[in-house]
């Protein structure tokens, strides 16, 4: 089945050979899909098996959101109303999610994980990663891991989340654990392992254990650092090859130089910051030292349950002083980088069709218009809903 959406009024290609600037933008143009594939851009009167008239709006690769944590159970609003009212995020809240998910049941955060990727669907995303750290549990986290893993290839196994009730005061048999037999369990389900290096949460030592075992295991690097003060986070994850290192709120001149030299992407989570009302990191400075930076939503039931990019380019490009197209670059191929994926977060002939079309002619619209639902369509994707357990024996059943 071929596609052409054609009076397409701005096109965002990021392939700046197909167009002008870096985001390779061509105006006036149409799109040919064939399946899940792009087959042309900007062929004029192109014929295909359906048309979409786009109707003058922009069109843009699908953002490929590299950080969320969408499979949990449990509400968290109170924790962010006390925080409003003076309260200091410091992660112990996670623990509160923890004990709604061991005890809420597979249908139950199925059901969640489908509703979350619903929203994630309209916000215009294409490509998401998701972590677990809920579960803190062999059993909890395979069955996480699990599920995260029903629904999209970039599933992350995060044990080191924070140490759990039942291990407090003893982190280094908690970490033993993470290291061996949940990282066991939970193996078949991931591609990536991450840890919260962090004061209060586990230090470089513990984070690097997490890490060297992982590595061993055959995963791929990440790490969650210098989101609650400046500390080792950062430069240990270049250090150890991690493929993103994420928050980087607070960083170092030593942190951007090592990040400058290394290949390991800065992800900044804008809207954690804000919704924990720390500031937000020097994004500039980072970008003009030559990091490659992503920007990601971070959704996840604590320090900012909101799965929109949209908000969180808004917040880029206002809060850290990003220009609107740096900020895009960061929310589609800056993620398709923390992910180490070439294929996604550009529209190229040969490449996957997923794209989002704003309701707006230009994509200066995302920043300038914040809060207002821009996205007219998201098309194609490399997640999927989950099935419901009626559905899952109902294919175990036919033949
Ligand atoms: O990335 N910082 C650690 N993990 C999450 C917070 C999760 C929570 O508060 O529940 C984050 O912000």
């Amino acid at each position: 089945m071929t596609l052409v959406i054609d009076n397409i009024g701005e096109l965002v290609t990021n392939v700046p050979a197909l167009g002008a600037g870096p985001l390779g933008i061509v105006e006036n143009t149409s799109v040919v899909i064939d399946g899940d594939t792009v087959v042309s851009v900007g062929a004029a009167g192109a014929v295909a098996d359906e048309r979409l008239d786009a109707g003058g709006r922009c069109v843009m690769p699908g953002f490929v959101d590299s950080h969320t944590h969408l499979v949990f159970a449990g509400d968290r609003a109170e924790e962010f109303t006390r925080r409003m009212a003076g309260e200091h995020y410091d992660g112990g809240g996670i623990r509160v999610t923890t004990e709604a998910t061991r005890t809420a049941g597979r249908e139950a955060l199925r059901a969640g994980l489908a509703r979350r990727l619903e929203e994630v669907h309209r916000a215009g995303t294409t490509t998401v990663e998701i972590k677990s750290g809920y579960g803190l549990s062999v059993e909890s986290e395979a069955a996480t891991t699990s599920l995260a893993a029903e629904v999209t290839p970039e599933s992350t196994f995060m044990g080191a989340h924070v140490v759990p009730t039942e291990y407090l005061g003893r982190t280094d048999e908690y970490v033993d654990l993470v290291c061996g037999p949940m990282l066991e369990a939970v193996l078949p389900h991931v591609r990536w392992i991450d840890a919260f290096c962090e004061r209060g949460a586990f230090d470089a030592d513990q984070s690097r254990a997490v890490l060297e075992a992982g590595r061993a295991a055959g995963l791929g690097l990440r790490l969650h650092a210098n989101q609650l003060d400046y500390g080792p986070g950062v430069r240990l994850g270049v250090e150890m090859g991690c493929a993103s290192v994420d928050h980087c709120t607070y960083l170092s001149d030593e942190d951007i130089e090592a990040l400058a030299a290394g290949d390991t992407v800065a992800t900044f989570l804008p809207a954690a910051d804000f919704s924990t009302r720390q500031p937000y990191p020097d994004a500039r400075r980072a970008i003009d030292a030559g990091v490659t930076v992503a920007i990601a939503s971070n959704c996840n039931p604590g320090s900012s349950y909101t799965s929109s990019i949209s908000f969180c380019i808004a917040l880029a490009v206002r809060d850290m002083n990003m220009t609107i197209d740096e900020a895009i670059a960061a929310a589609t191929t800056g993620g398709a980088a923390a992910l180490r994926r070439k294929d996604v977060g550009r529209l190229a002939p040969g490449g996957p069709a997923h794209l989002t079309i704003l309701d707006a002619p230009s994509r200066h619209h995302l920043a300038y218009r914040p809060g207002v639902p821009l996205i007219w369509r998201t098309i194609g994707s490399d997640y999927v809903q989950p099935a419901t357990e009626h559905e899952t024996r109902r294919r175990k059943a036919s033949p």
